[in-house]
């Protein structure tokens, strides 16, 4: 358990998981978080970082720093993307091991699983298929940064465990329409519709593939949890449970940004896998759920997103 001023390094805490991180971790009373912007600490480098672990001494590490990009990015600098990657992870956990950090926590990706696995996929199907090639340049830097986890733990006893978050969405989320995951894609594709006071809002493929979705401050709670609760090497999945068709969700996100037009499918563009639902028994049996709801917690990010966009306009 961490004591509520043990001194916790949270890496990465301008992303929007970091932020969420932060945030629940001072709601829930911890007092002593170290942060460093990436103008402070570029994690990328060796000797800095190891002199920030030298100087600061965590008692434990958030790992959530990335380089991502979406297929964009996999597709046009796979070099960068697991050159900066591995970079990152690799220099944190190793001085974290160096200084003696009591623990760490990695974060993984669902996209480390084989494209074709069994559905909900269970932390065992980790190394059993090929992976996304869309994705393999981000999955092999977070599967090296899992297994380097687990040989270190092997190796120096450390315990740094390794969890794999589902889709996660939320204030901070990237609302970038070319490089968006779905959820922030499909809220800015509504909202420029309904100011635009368009008529239609084409998405592409058929809206029959299920995918599951989680907020940022479930996620975040279920890391704080993991944190206190969970001291093993193998991976552990942090989701919904459930899943929902791109076809409602976008239904509900055209209720919320309250767009009053038609919504299509253009189903001559590819769809992707049917389905993408991680197995959450785990997590679940150490007494973790998700508390929250769904559509619910697509309005707290509408209104998020809305009020920065109407303050850009404002300025
Ligand atoms: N969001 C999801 O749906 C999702 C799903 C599965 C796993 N994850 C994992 O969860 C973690 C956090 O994700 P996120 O969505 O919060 O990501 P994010 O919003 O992109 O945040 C990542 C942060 O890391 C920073 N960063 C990148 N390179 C750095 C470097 N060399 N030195 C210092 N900081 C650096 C980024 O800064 P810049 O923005 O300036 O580059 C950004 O502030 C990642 O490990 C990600 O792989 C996320």
């Amino acid at each position: 358990m961490m004591n509520k001023d043990a001194k916790i390094f949270i890496a990465g805490h301008e992303g929007m998981i970091g932020i969420a991180l932060v945030r629940c971790l001072k709601t829930a009373g911890f007092n002593n978080l170290v942060t460093k912007s990436f103008s402070q600490l570029d994690l990328t480098n060796q000797s800095e970082v190891r002199k920030f672990f030298l100087q600061e001494v965590p008692e434990y590490v958030f790992l959530a720093p990335i380089k991502e990009g979406g297929i964009l990015a996999n597709t046009n600098y796979p070099a960068e993307l697991i050159y900066t990657n591995l970079q990152v992870q690799t220099n944190i956990i190793h001085f974290a091991w160096e200084i003696k950090v009591k623990k760490l926590l990695f974060l993984g990706s669902s996209c480390i699983y084989p494209k074709f696995c069994p559905q909900p996929m269970k932390e065992e199907v980790l190394l059993t298929g090929l992976l996304e090639p869309t994705n393999e340049a981000y999955a092999i830097a977070k599967i090296a940064g899992i297994k380097m986890c687990q040989a270190y733990n092997k190796q120096y006893n450390t315990n740094f465990i390794s969890v794999i978050p589902t889709n996660i969405y939320g204030p901070y989320d990237n609302f970038d329409l070319r490089t968006s995951h779905v959820i922030p894609g499909l809220i800015g594709k509504f909202h420029q519709a309904k100011i635009g006071k368009k008529e239609e809002v084409i998405i592409w493929g058929s809206g029959n593939p299920r995918r599951e979705f989680l907020y940022v401050d479930d996620f975040a709670d279920a890391c704080i949890f993991l944190m206190n609760n969970y001291n093993q090497s193998e991976i552990i999945n942090v989701g919904y449970g459930k899943d929902i068709s791109i076809r409602e969700l976008a239904s509900i996100i055209k209720e919320i940004t309250e767009f009053d037009g038609v919504l299509n499918f253009d189903d001559t563009k590819p769809d992707g896998m049917p389905y993408k639902l991680l197995d959450i028994s785990k997590i679940n049996k150490l007494g973790w759920s998700v508390k929250t709801d769904l559509k619910k917690d697509l309005k707290k990010t509408y209104i998020w997103f809305k009020e920065i966009e109407e303050g850009k306009q404002n300025k």
